[in-house]
């Protein structure tokens, strides 16, 4: 049992010793959430508000945190102190420092780890690009959000399901086929990847502005997609293996895998019995041509279902995916990490589920984020400002490998390393705050190895790793956790006990962010503990205590940086 859990449990028992008979007060697990860290250690290394104990015991918070304080006898555990109205707990810094190094040990790499998810499946639609077009900066974000969503879930013993929700749908592939047709050669989209497919792309508008009939001719090669055409087929499909082919090289770069990629195409034929359904709920009516779901209820423009030609769109396709997710699936919950921008879709969608009578629609979840700008300027299609994640995490590496180079010039493995390192610094820099703000991808702050960055955290890691290779195996000497009641010590003890809240808490926040600021408070309480004491040379009893915490804080860094989908060299 962890610490917190213990102080809650003792505390929860001496308010029921002291007041029997009183009802409505907070149980353990309550008052576990009540515990605050305060911002001054000299206040203790817990608080507890009596406030919320004011009500039920119909007493002021000061009294009742001088009664609790009066008949407090777990001085094994914390002593306590009144003081306006929070009860102030000061842990026993030996018995906290054993706890929780016997709570790391005990737990190995898998400290953190639950199954708290048992038995529950979570779809994750993340990443989700269209078809024939580049992966820009502006992808980022969903990509490493959802799969480092993913690996929390899985982490905390939920079955995942990363789901690539590709834009594979839609006229535009019509006209580029029609386009490849008259202009373009198997050669150059083969080597052209998806650069190639948006010059054919480029070039029909601008020659359809001369010839209209280009237009027609590009919806009727859309059509032939719809019917199933052998020639439009294999053409169309082809688009998508060469832009999939292009994407797996940032998959590859990034370290992101998927279990479907079930995108918008392959719901065409599962659209017709929604639509049905839809329409014997009578939730369908028709607006100016066109078939859509009211939505006025809620404020929301109405959702449309069937265009007047009777095409089908993107939200008739998210709709029909959701179904398929939970008739599939059997989902807990479905999570779709899209821009913001999105948001007024998502509203409109799940409410359209729940209009069906849906009860799952209220496990639908839109996780969504902010904008990535790029050294101060937002980046924007129309001014042709785009910056491809690919050409970034090139440059990324080769930056890396230059500082590198620089500190470390007899290291092996530099390139190996300047990729992880590379990679890491763009992984860390866009899951570094609330996944809500807008990021601003600065090269000097991504690759500060001193600052709060992704090169920071993996350098401390490495830190850790070179002094347990100087330590060596240590010689049987049984740690004297009394090693580890020094101010620095016991912060980072704090910080390791509390890592395993703080992913199910970023779980249950969709924020992947929080295990970065996590990580990052570690490598810091880390290097200040191996600055202000001398790990290797003291009594083997002590240096034994010492050791384990930095082997106990380098499995924990190394943990928190998978969980974040960055990698941890063990030398840099
Ligand atoms: N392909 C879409 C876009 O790039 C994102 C799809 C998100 N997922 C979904 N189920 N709608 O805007």
């Amino acid at each position: 049992m962890d610490t917190m859990t213990r102080l809650s449990a003792l505390l929860a028992d001496c308010m029921k010793s002291l007041w029997p008979e009183a009802e409505g007060l907070p149980a353990a697990e309550e008052l576990r959430g009540l515990l605050a860290v305060p911002p001054d250690p000299a206040l203790g290394d817990y608080a507890f508000p009596c406030f919320r104990l004011a009500r039920p015991l119909r007493t002021a918070p000061p009294r009742i945190a001088e009664a609790i304080c009066a008949a407090w006898s777990h001085e094994d555990v914390a002593a306590v102190q009144p003081v306006n109205g929070y009860l102030n707990f000061f842990l026993n810094r030996v018995n906290f420092a054993a706890e929780t190094m016997a709570a790391l040990q005990a737990a190995g790499d898998r400290y953190g780890a639950s199954d708290i998810g048992a038995g529950k499946t979570v779809c994750l639609d993340y990443s989700s690009i269209n078809i024939a077009k580049r992966f820009h900066i502006g992808h980022l974000s969903t990509t490493m959000i959802g799969h480092s969503l993913k690996r929390i879930y899985d982490w905390l013993g939920y079955t995942t399901v990363g789901i690539n929700h590709l834009g594979d749908w839609g006229t535009q592939f019509g006209k580029m086929i029609c386009a490849y047709k008259k202009w373009g050669s198997r050669e150059q989209v083969e080597k052209g990847g998806v650069d190639a497919m948006t010059e054919l792309y480029v070039r029909f508008h601008s020659e359809a502005e001369k010839d209209p009939s280009l237009e027609d001719e590009g919806r009727a090669w859309f059509k032939k997609i719809e019917d199933g055409d052998p020639e439009a087929m294999e053409i169309f499909t082809w688009f998508k293996d060469v832009t999939l082919r292009d994407a797996a090289k940032v998959y590859d770069q990034l370290g992101v895998e998927f279990d479907s990629y079930a995108g918008e195409s392959f719901y065409i034929d599962k659209m017709e019995p929604v639509i049905q359904e839809l329409r014997d709920k009578g939730l369908l009516v028709q607006s100016e041509g066109a078939w859509v779901v009211d939505l006025s209820g809620d404020n929301m423009p109405p959702c449309l279902i069937l265009k007047s030609d009777g095409a089908t769109i993107y939200a008739t396709r998210d709709i029909t995916a959701a179904i398929y997710r939970q008739n599939t699936y059997h989902f807990d919950k479905c999570l779709y990490v899209v821009a913001y921008q999105q948001d007024l879709h998502f509203r409109q969608i799940f409410r359209v589920l729940e209009k069906m009578g849906y009860p799952w629609a209220k496990d639908c979840v839109h996780v969504s984020f902010g904008m990535v700008s790029f050294e101060g300027e937002a980046l924007s299609t129309r001014k042709g400002n785009v910056v491809y994640l690919e050409d970034l995490l090139n440059q990324a590496v080769a930056r890396a490998r230059d500082i590198i180079e620089e500190k470390s010039p007899n290291l092996e493995n530099k390139d190996e390393i300047a990729r992880q390192v590379g990679i890491g610094a763009v992984i860390y820099t866009d899951l570094s705050a609330n996944r809500i703000k807008d990021i601003d991808f600065h090269w000097d702050r991504a690759l500060n190895f001193d600052g709060e960055s992704g090169p920071y955290v993996q350098y401390t890691h490495a830190r850790c790793c070179s002094v347990l290779r100087k330590a060596g195996n240590p010689a049987g000497a049984a740690p004297d956790w009394s090693a580890l009641t020094d101010d620095e010590a016991q912060a980072l003890l704090r910080l390791l006990s509390r890592f395993p809240d703080v992913i199910r808490e970023a779980a249950d926040k969709y924020e992947p962010s929080m295990i970065t600021r996590a990580v990052t408070d570690i490598a810091q309480a880390y290097n200040k503990y191996y600055y202000e004491h001398r790990i290797l040379d003291g009594e083997p009893a002590q240096t034994a205590a010492r050791v384990a915490l930095t082997d106990a804080a380098r499995r924990v860094i190394r943990t928190g940086l998978w969980l974040i989908g960055i990698e941890a060299p063990e030398r840099m």
